[in-house]
């Protein structure tokens, strides 16, 4: 593992935006992993402003997301479709873009459905993480099993409470998720964990104790054999 602390979340967002840059270059045809929340936008920004430079092309990239709500209409506001078009997909020219679909009328059909077409395309070759307050990545909540695919699953309260900010007043908060699993994540050649802010200290300080702690879901994260963890001095404690 590598683990890089800067002093604010710019920094960090800078530093892992060139290792999309490198990556890239590499391999025009990576297929990327995304995340939603917080966490990444940032990094989405500066991928943006890398593109609109002529740093960086995605002509040949694909990519696959982690989760999307169930159920949940594509065109929703608050769906992450919505969110990574908003924040991403609209502002770079990578076309070959896949979510799990929280209009799949047969939730299972279509877990199975979105390993097949991840599997197809290769696997994922870098994978973005945020971390929950609660140590989950992805929807996959902490838990005494995990799973190896994308799966249906209940959120926890603390996953609802943190991502009830996004919604108003009136929109009803699904409290279900499509989540690529747990073993899909590790299968990724490379995968890169985004740690920002004071409110992921306590997390991060879990994470970070030398265990493996099986109620936190990013604890796997760490055995991977190629993990680049981003963090700022807030999330860091220092
Ligand atoms: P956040 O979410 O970036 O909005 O804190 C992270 C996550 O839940 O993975």
């Amino acid at each position: 593992m590598k683990k890089f602390i800067f002093d604010t979340y710019e920094e960090v967002c800078q530093a892992a935006s060139e290792l999309y840059v490198q990556q890239l270059k590499e391999k025009p045809g990576t297929v990327f992993g995304f995340a939603t929340g917080s966490t990444p936008v940032g990094l989405y920004n500066e991928l943006a402003k890398k593109y609109k430079a002529g740093e960086i092309c995605f002509s040949k990239a694909r990519s696959f997301n982690l989760d999307e709500y169930y159920p949940m209409k594509k065109d929703h506001p608050q769906s992450y479709d919505y969110f990574m078009r908003e924040n991403l997909f609209d502002k770079i020219n990578l076309s070959q873009f896949s979510l799990p679909s929280g209009e799949a009328p047969d939730p299972k059909a279509e877990c199975k459905r979105y390993d097949e077409e991840i599997a197809k395309a290769g696997g994922i070759d870098l994978m973005l993480l945020g971390i929950g307050h609660n140590g989950h990545i992805g929807f996959n909540e902490p838990s005494v099993a995990y799973s190896m695919g994308t799966y249906l699953t209940k959120l926890t309260q603390s996953s609802i409470d943190a991502n009830s900010r996004f919604f108003g007043p009136d929109e009803v908060q699904p409290t279900q998720a499509l989540t690529m699993g747990i073993g899909e994540i590790f299968f990724s050649k490379k995968i890169i964990l985004i740690i920002t802010g004071e409110g992921k200290a306590p997390i991060a300080k879990k994470l970070f104790d030398g265990m493996i702690h099986t109620d936190v879901p990013a604890s796997f994260v760490l055995l991977h054999p190629n993990v680049t963890v981003f963090m700022d001095k807030a999330a860091a404690g220092e």
